[in-house]
């Protein structure tokens, strides 16, 4: 069975997530507004399963890990400590005739417009955050932003969660939620975005001990790679040199994935030292130290920082999973997920809508795969090939179908693997069981 990817992967891909129901473009019927996407039924729980895969991993499976949820709004002053006042910019370039303005480091000729032939200003740094107003009040006073990344939510919040549950270190802060960066080019569909989803741990540990936690985590990062299904070959590791580190950073490793638009970071990993702890005590005049009870120390704990996006994962995941072939003399598209992060685990089919007992019998297997696995569909529409290939092209692992000899003869269903297209005949009594194990 020949399988290939195409140069054109990308449209297809978005093509597919528009027509069945994963990924929309945000604010379409009024011409869309660039660098944002609504999610679907599918999209969203495909993200929910990536989600659940993280939190399991690096919070649920630990016990020296905290679960947070941060406000996203939060005092201007947290972002003045923090540097991304200052300094969370990329460079900007603006077209004297046309005022189109371009992301300096990604076009080759920095002099002319590549939209109207004019000519380009002076770079200059252009900040990302997104500012807004808080209250019926418009002053300095009164400004705030959107949070650029969730990491502050957490280092400020050390104080708290350190005060109620005492925790030893080394022990982590973990969340998941919204991040917000004004991007000057959005592009290359979920993977430059202006309205993005985190999930991130800021992990506190002593000064000596900063080398060893990073290796931890730097395996940790590769094991959900692979809790996610992403092919270990397309992903690979960079150093980050000096000078092109974020500006809390003493080393950074990018894994970095080859995506259909080239090699792209897709997860960083971070040494922030005692950069923002240190910050924010300073400026907030709060200390915000831990006490070893053995040495009688008092000191601020330094930080290792896995970071990882959840749209850019739904999109490594989306392509390492399309896939076409050829079936039964047509091509096929399909998405080879893996179980657990498959929007939809089983689809439930009576062979023929019209025949009332094999749709009967259809909804009582349907009930009690649902019962027991909750991502269950039920489909009777159109033929039973028209319903393989929706199914193939949302991922379903497995597909049940009830049909005459089930009735008639033994009390069996055809279960159809998504990725072969073979079906074997297992008895009802027996179904739960080998999903079960199918599913891993
Ligand atoms: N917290 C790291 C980042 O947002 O890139």
């Amino acid at each position: 069975m020949a399988q290939s990817k195409q140069p054109d992967t990308m449209e297809k891909i978005i093509s597919l997530c528009k027509r069945r129901g994963f990924v929309y473009q945000g604010s379409e019927i009024y011409g869309g507004l660039a660098g944002t996407w609504d999610y679907g039924p599918y999209g969203v729980a495909l993200k929910k399963n990536i989600e659940g895969l993280w939190w399991k991993r690096f919070v649920t499976d630990r016990e020296d890990m905290y679960g947070m949820d941060a406000a996203i709004l939060m005092n201007q002053n947290v972002w003045k400590a923090s540097g991304h006042v200052g300094g969370f910019s990329d460079p900007l370039v603006e077209c004297a005739k046309c005022k189109r303005r371009f992301r300096a480091d990604q076009i080759i000729d920095k002099k002319k417009c590549t939209e109207c032939g004019g000519t380009l200003g002076e770079e200059k740094q252009f900040n990302m955050m997104f500012k807004t107003q808080i209250g019926a009040t418009e002053d300095e006073t009164s400004i705030s932003y959107l949070r650029p990344e969730t990491a502050q939510g957490m280092f400020v919040n050390f104080k708290n969660v350190y005060d109620s549950f005492h925790p030893k270190l080394p022990f982590g802060l973990a969340q998941i939620g919204k991040a917000f960066r004004n991007e000057i080019a959005p592009r290359d569909f979920l993977f430059r975005v202006r309205e993005l989803e985190q999930m991130e741990i800021e992990y506190f540990v002593r000064p000596s001990e900063w080398e060893e936690k990073f290796e931890e985590f730097r395996k940790e990062v590769w094991e959900f790679t692979k809790d996610v299904g992403l092919p270990k070959e397309n992903i690979h590791e960079l150093e980050v040199p000096d000078g092109e580190r974020a500006h809390y950073s003493k080393r950074t490793i990018d894994f970095e994935f080859d995506f259909p638009f080239g090699k792209k970071e897709l997860y960083g990993l971070a040494y922030r030292t005692d950069y923002d702890l240190g910050s924010h005590s300073k400026a907030s005049t709060v200390p915000l130290e831990y006490f070893d009870e053995d040495t009688k120390e008092r000191f601020t704990p330094h930080c290792i920082e896995p970071s990882f996006g959840v749209g850019r994962t739904m999109l490594a995941v989306l392509a390492s999973a399309y896939t076409e072939d050829e079936m039964g003399g047509e091509t096929r598209t399909f998405l080879k997920f893996a179980p657990a992060v498959a929007p939809v685990k089983i689809a439930v089919f009576p062979l023929l809508k019209n025949k009332p007992q094999l749709v009967e019998k259809a909804r009582e297997v349907y009930a009690l795969l649902k019962k027991e696995f909750g991502a269950v569909e039920f489909d009777d529409n159109g033929n039973i090939g028209k319903r393989y290939r929706r199914q193939d092209e949302i991922g379903t692992p497995f597909c049940v179908t009830v049909d005459f000899d089930t009735l008639e003869k033994d009390n069996t269903v055809t279960v159809r693997d998504r990725d072969s297209g073979i079906q074997t005949r297992v008895a009802i009594a027996e179904l739960l069981e080998r999903l079960t194990k199918l599913l891993g």
